[in-house]
């Protein structure tokens, strides 16, 4: 079943996400759920907050990617923790299906150790690079409740401005299905 994604404005973007334990409530499903709003809105990751809900869960699949060292890399991470993020800075062109339309190159550093579990529950702790590192990033960031419309300067995110309050208000048109924020209610009778 394919779920609405959050429009940026959201408070829920905004917030630290919580861990989950194995009693969370048809997490199987969930997942089974996220991969295919993800895949639907042509996606390479999804985090849970971005449906809604605040937990410490995101699922990323770049297995389409040309690097045959990503040929298997579609997974599920939960009560992810990074542990380390070391290397060089790099630039790369990041998008968001909270934020559709607006694109921008963010730096990060471009190695990740990483500590998460997995669909079976199974934990594992994994050093990352190159681009599977920046989706793991991006993904993770929103479980801390950041965006990367929050690293860019105070002047280009000044820009945005209009852009993002138009994203907010749902004044944009999108192939996927979306809850705006800051959508003007509808006329009552
Ligand atoms: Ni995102």
């Amino acid at each position: 079943m394919k779920l609405p994604i959050v429009a940026y404005g959201d408070p829920i973007l905004k917030k630290k996400a919580a861990d989950i334990d194995q009693n969370y409530p048809a997490l199987s499903t969930l997942i089974a759920n996220m991969f295919e709003t993800m895949y639907s809105a042509n996606g390479v990751g999804l985090a849970a907050p971005q449906v809604g809900l605040s937990i410490r869960l995101f699922v990323i699949d770049i297995s389409d990617d040309e690097d045959e060292n990503l040929k298997d890399f579609k997974k599920t991470f939960i009560n992810a923790q990074v542990l380390e993020e070391t290397g060089k800075e790099w630039s790369f062109n990041e998008g968001c299906l909270s934020i559709p339309e607006i694109r921008e190159d963010i730096s990060r550093l471009d190695t990740i150790r990483i500590s998460y579990y997995d669909e079976n529950w199974v934990h594992h702790e994994e050093t990352y690079n190159g681009l599977a590192a920046r989706v793991i990033q991006h993904e993770y960031d929103h479980t801390e409740g950041r965006l990367f419309t929050d690293k860019l300067s105070p002047l280009k995110r000044a820009m945005l401005k209009r852009k993002l309050d138009a994203i907010a208000k749902g004044a944009i048109k999108v192939g996927y299905k979306m809850k705006f924020p800051a959508a003007p209610k509808k006329f009552k009778r």
